[in-house]
C-alpha cells in the first residue's frame, strides 16, 4: 500500500486528529513527506481538515447517498417510503410540493446533493453547497387533528438531536423555535410547510425540510457569525435512514405529546436571559419553561409572556 493510501486509511479510522508527527513516526517517513500526501488527497477531492497543533482530520464529504442503505433503516417502519436523489435543485420542499401536486405518494423522501435556492425560516436562504451538507424533505398527511401544527417541527428536531447523539459524540442542543446547535453553532435548519383545511382541520399535506451541515466551512458571509457544522466522519446515508426511522417512530407518539419532555432536555434555553421582540417592541427576559405547546416561558419584569412563535436572541450564548 503506497503511503497516499496509508494515510488516508488512518484518517478515516477515527473522528479525531492525528498530528502530523504521530503520522510521520507511525509510518517512518518525514513531517513534510506526511503534509504533501495530506495536499495530494485534499488535491484528490478529499477534504481534510489541517488546524495548527492538532493535526489532520478527514471530514465525510467524500461519501455518496446511497438509496439502498438508506431504505435498510425504513425496514422496520409501517409506512412505505418512496426515496428520491437528486443530484442538484433548487430546494427540496418546492420540489417536493411541485410533485404533490402531480400526485407522488405520500411518505415520499426527496434528498438532494445539493441545492442552489435552499429556502430558510422567514424567507431567508439556506446554504446549500454540494458534499458538504444533507439536504431532505419528507412529504407526510398527518391523520391526526391539532391546535399546535408546528409542534411536528418540534417532534422533528427531537428526532434529529436523537440520530446526532446516537451516531457521534456531539451534544446537540435545540434553540426555539427548532434550530439545531452543536458547540454553539447552528448545524440544522428544519422548515415544515404544508396545508390544513380549514373546513374540517385536516392535514392536506406537510413538507418537513431538513438541511445539515456537515463539513460546510466557507460560509457566506451573512452566515458566519452563526453557522456551524458538525465537523465529523458521518455517513450521510445512515444520518438521513436513522433521522428519518426516528421521526417516523416519534410521530406515531405525536397525539400524546411524549416527545415534548426530551424538546425541553434537548433545549439550550432554560434559565437563559434572552431579548425578544412583541409588537415590534423588544424585551429582556429569562425563559422558565417550554409548555407541550411548544410556547416559550418567558418571565421579565413585566411578568410572564408566552411566545407562540418568532425568533430570540440569546444574551451571552
Ligand atoms: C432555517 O434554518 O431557517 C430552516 C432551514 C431549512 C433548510 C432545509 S434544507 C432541505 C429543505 N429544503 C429547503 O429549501 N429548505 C429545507
Amino acid at each position: 500500500m503506497n503511503l497516499k493510501n496509508k494515510v488516508l486509511n488512518e484518517l478515516k479510522s477515527t473522528e479525531d486528529f492525528i498530528s502530523g508527527q504521530q503520522l510521520a513516526d507511525f509510518f517512518g517517513v518525514s513531517r513534510n513527506a506526511v503534509w504533501k500526501t495530506v495536499k495530494s488527497l485534499q488535491n484528490d477531492g478529499y477534504l481534510i481538515e489541517s488546524v495548527t497543533n492538532k493535526g489532520y482530520r478527514l471530514l465525510s464529504a467524500n461519501d455518496a447517498i446511497d438509496t439502498n442503505i438508506i431504505s435498510g433503516f425504513f425496514d422496520d417502519l409501517d409506512e412505505e417510503i418512496n426515496i428520491i436523489h437528486k443530484t442538484r435543485v433548487d430546494s427540496t420542499n418546492n420540489m417536493l410540493k411541485k410533485l404533490y401536486f402531480e400526485s407522488i405518494p405520500f411518505n415520499t423522501l426527496l434528498i438532494a446533493d445539493e441545492q442552489y435556492d435552499g429556502k430558510g425560516r422567514f424567507g431567508r436562504n439556506f446554504y446549500s453547497p454540494s458534499k458538504t451538507g444533507v439536504y431532505f424533505s419528507l412529504l407526510i398527511k398527518p391523520d391526526f387533528h391539532t391546535e399546535t401544527p408546528s409542534i411536528i417541527t418540534s417532534l422533528t428536531a427531537v428526532a434529529v438531536c436523537d440520530s446526532i447523539s446516537m451516531l457521534t459524540s456531539k451534544k446537540p442542543g435545540i434553540k426555539w423555535v427548532n434550530d439545531i446547535y452543536v458547540d454553539k453553532k447552528k448545524v440544522v435548519g428544519i422548515l415544515t410547510e404544508g396545508s390544513i383545511d380549514f373546513e374540517t382541520n385536516n392535514f392536506e399535506f406537510l413538507i418537513i425540510g431538513i438541511g445539515i451541515n456537515i463539513s460546510t466551512s466557507d460560509f457566506p458571509k451573512e452566515f458566519r457569525d452563526k453557522a456551524g457544522s458538525l465537523s465529523v466522519n458521518i455517513s450521510k446515508s445512515e444520518l438521513i435512514g436513522t433521522i428519518i426511522s426516528n421521526f417516523y417512530k416519534l410521530y406515531h407518539q405525536f397525539p400524546d405529546k411524549s416527545f415534548m419532555s426530551d424538546y425541553r432536555k434537548y433545549s439550550i434555553m432554560f434559565n437563559k436571559k434572552i431579548t425578544y421582540k412583541l409588537n415590534n417592541v423588544t424585551y429582556t427576559g429569562e425563559v422558565v419553561d417550554i409548555n407541550d405547546y411548544g410556547n416559550l416561558i418567558v418571565s421579565s419584569g413585566d411578568g410572564i409572556s408566552t411566545l407562540t412563535s418568532g425568533e430570540v436572541t440569546i444574551i451571552d450564548f
